[in-house]
């Protein structure tokens, strides 16, 4: 009798305290540790079958990728394949439920449900330690994913040691986050090459290093206070610091567009009115804000006034990896 082969589903994060820098590229070892808070509303369904043949396909969203498409997932299979010595080749289905584009990377999501499908579909009985650490090598955010609530990356400094840990993975807080979509289309910089420029050319990536352990700290105690404003605080400040090592770059580069700075300023009026708003941006334009169900309908009322050509995306606090 055939075993069913159960999907598996991870939910897309955002990190509060920002990841932005590797140690070992090949690894993805990262130079700090990094703080997340994982969403419910882009999540990634993946699906893995063992194929009687010498090759992998991949299918995104019902679509056959192509040989450059599938580059990535491939070269991650590759490496599956050497650390667990099997030989085994797959079809991966693969689907991304994103609302009208809210705005999120895909990896994060991706490469947790990839592990966690290969995981349950070669039974290879992993606890989330070794499933984040799995992740970890698609995709350094994926690591994350693999929890729900608050989660903490710990850099670690090899690959047994760098891993995703939870902080809380049902925390009772009153949080919510608006996306703002600013631009739907893909970047012109990839993070890891943002990464690497940002950690060989800021004169300022020795201090991001310091920040960020202390901030990890603080935040840690906001979030055990369920003091939003504080989080809020500290993780704008955080957001901004990382791109300040991109303008810092030498040559100097930016995610940031027109609208992105504008949105910043509104969330800077919308303060001074006493609406709790902070935000934070990932490696692209997109601006997410963080809210608390009362500040969320009046910052996003406010945000349409002001413009047109932007759509928001309203997320709340998502779960760790599920198999459906
Ligand atoms: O996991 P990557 O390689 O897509 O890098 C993610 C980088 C940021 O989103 C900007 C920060 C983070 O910690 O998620």
């Amino acid at each position: 009798m055939k075993t069913l082969v159960r999907t598996a589903r991870a939910f897309t994060n955002i990190a509060l305290i920002k990841y932005w820098g590797k140690k070992n590229q090949i690894l993805k070892l990262p130079c700090t540790n990094s703080l997340s808070l994982t969403l419910d509303r882009f999540y990634t369904d993946t699906k893995v079958t063992i194929v009687n043949d010498h090759h992998d396909t991949v299918y995104l969203n019902h679509k056959l990728l192509d040989q450059t498409q599938n580059k990535r997932i491939l070269k991650y299979l590759d490496t599956v394949r050497q650390f667990y010595s099997f030989d085994d080749h797959f079809i991966v289905d693969t689907v991304n439920h994103v609302p009208t584009s809210a705005g999120f990377a895909s990896s994060a999501s991706g490469f947790a449900a990839l592990a966690a499908a290969i995981n349950e579909t070669k039974q290879l009985n992993l606890n989330k330690r070794e499933l984040s650490i799995l992740a970890r090598n698609g995709s350094g955010s994926a690591s994350r994913s693999i929890y729900g609530g608050f989660v903490e990356w710990i850099a670690g400094d090899s690959n047994e040691t760098s891993f995703a840990a939870p902080i809380d993975e049902n925390p009772q807080i009153d949080l919510t986050l608006l996306s703002v979509v600013i631009n739907k289309g893909s970047k012109k910089i990839s993070s890891t090459v943002g990464m690497e420029n940002s950690v060989k050319t800021s004169p300022f990536y020795p201090n991001w290093v310091t920040l960020v352990a202390s901030e990890i700290k603080e935040i840690k105690q906001a979030i055990a206070k369920k003091d939003i404003q504080r989080i809020g605080e500290i993780a704008e400040h955080n957001a901004m610091s990382m791109h300040a090592l991109t303008l810092s770059a030498n040559p100097s580069f930016t995610y940031f567009e027109p609208e992105t700075i504008r949105i910043f300023q509104i969330i800077q009026e919308l303060r001074q009115k006493g609406i709790l708003a902070y935000a934070t941006i990932d490696a692209g334009p997109n601006v997410k804000i963080i809210c608390t169900n009362e500040s969320i309908t009046k910052v996003q009322k406010y945000i349409e006034e002001q413009l047109s050509n932007v759509s928001c995306v309203v997320a709340n606090i998502g779960s760790g990896i599920q198999y459906i």
